[in-house]
């Protein structure tokens, strides 16, 4: 069912309830047929999470340090995204297909629609939570710049869509429970952007230990230094400059927009902080996981 169809929008269809880009759904039977291993390494995120961060972690730390061979393409390339499909190109699941193994993978799908192969292979989980109020600024911006999603009508709109969970991928608050409320029964490391950004060294540290790999203090540094905000907004291979202006306008918003923890405080409306906070509350409740909202 498409959700968005004003003008040339690009629409969402929905699966079980969850908007999806609509090429998405159509490619749904080829998505959850998906065959997972025991070694891949799958990078869940809800958007706007700070997944292309993670993911150049990932592979800086899977390549030891070498710069250079975190150079070879971009980021967007480097790792499937699981439920991506843009025919003709070939889609999320063909590319890992074709991938060498051990594979290190990406999603934003919530727990409940990811392809049962995954639990059944037992593999690693990385999953990066960002506080739902920046979640939600960020989302706004690009969904401005972002040819491929929906556009986000005004910040008043956006912000009653994010609420009601009718953006791509659906709720924050449904997303960050469900994959919250796993990380004990699968191997899964579950991490916070704001921990990244207030202590990147030890949160990197944890992602090496996770993926087995020991890196000496000089390699950490580098990895460190390589994946600061700045360092990535000026890499042309992961600041997403290579991607189409037809698909993402950075002309409108640039991709690596401003890397805080707080940018809420200059979009929320009083009323609006307040209104978010209730139901933040009724929403989570229940829920023992924490977010830090400003550093
Ligand atoms: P902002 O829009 O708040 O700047 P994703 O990769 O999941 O789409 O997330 C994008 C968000 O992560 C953007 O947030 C982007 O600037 C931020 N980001 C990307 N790399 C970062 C880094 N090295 N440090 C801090 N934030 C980063």
């Amino acid at each position: 069912m498409a959700l968005t169809t004003a003008g040339t929008q690009p629409s969402l269809g929905e699966v079980a309830g969850i908007p999806l880009p609509a090429t998405t759904v159509d490619n749904w039977p080829q998505i959850q047929g998906f065959k997972a291993q025991s070694d891949d390494l799958l990078i869940c995120t809800y958007p706007k999470s700070g997944t292309t961060w993670i993911q150049e972690i990932v592979d800086l730390i899977g390549q030891s340090g070498d710069v250079d061979k975190c150079q070879r393409a971009a980021i967007q390339h480097r790792h499937p995204f699981l439920e991506w499909a843009r025919p003709p190109q070939p889609s999320g699941v063909e590319k890992a297909g074709a991938m060498p193994r051990p594979r290190v993978l990406r999603t934003h799908l919530p727990a409940q629609l990811l392809p049962p192969s995954f639990w059944e292979s037992n593999c690693k989980f990385l999953y990066v939570a960002r506080n739902a109020k920046d979640c939600l600024v960020s989302y706004y911006h690009f969904q401005r710049m972002n040819r491929t999603l929906p556009d986000p009508g005004t910040w008043d709109q956006y912000f009653e869509t994010f609420i009601s969970g009718k953006v791509a991928w659906g709720s924050w608050f449904e997303h960050v429970r469900g994959w919250w409320e796993l990380r004990d029964s699968v191997r899964m490391l579950f991490l916070f952007y704001e921990d990244i950004k207030r202590n990147p060294k030890q949160e990197i540290q944890k992602v090496m230990k996770f993926m087995g790999k020991n890196l000496d203090g000089a390699m950490l540094d580098t990895i460190v230094q390589e994946t600061t905000f700045e360092k990535m907004k000026a890499n042309p291979m992961t600041n997403r400059s290579t991607a189409p202006k037809t698909v993402l306008d950075q002309s409108i918003s640039p991709f690596m927009r401003k890397g805080i923890v707080g940018d809420w405080k200059n979009h929320f409306t009083v009323a609006q902080n307040e209104r978010f906070d209730e139901i933040y509350r009724q929403k989570m409740k229940g829920t023992s996981i924490n977010f830090c909202t400003e550093l």
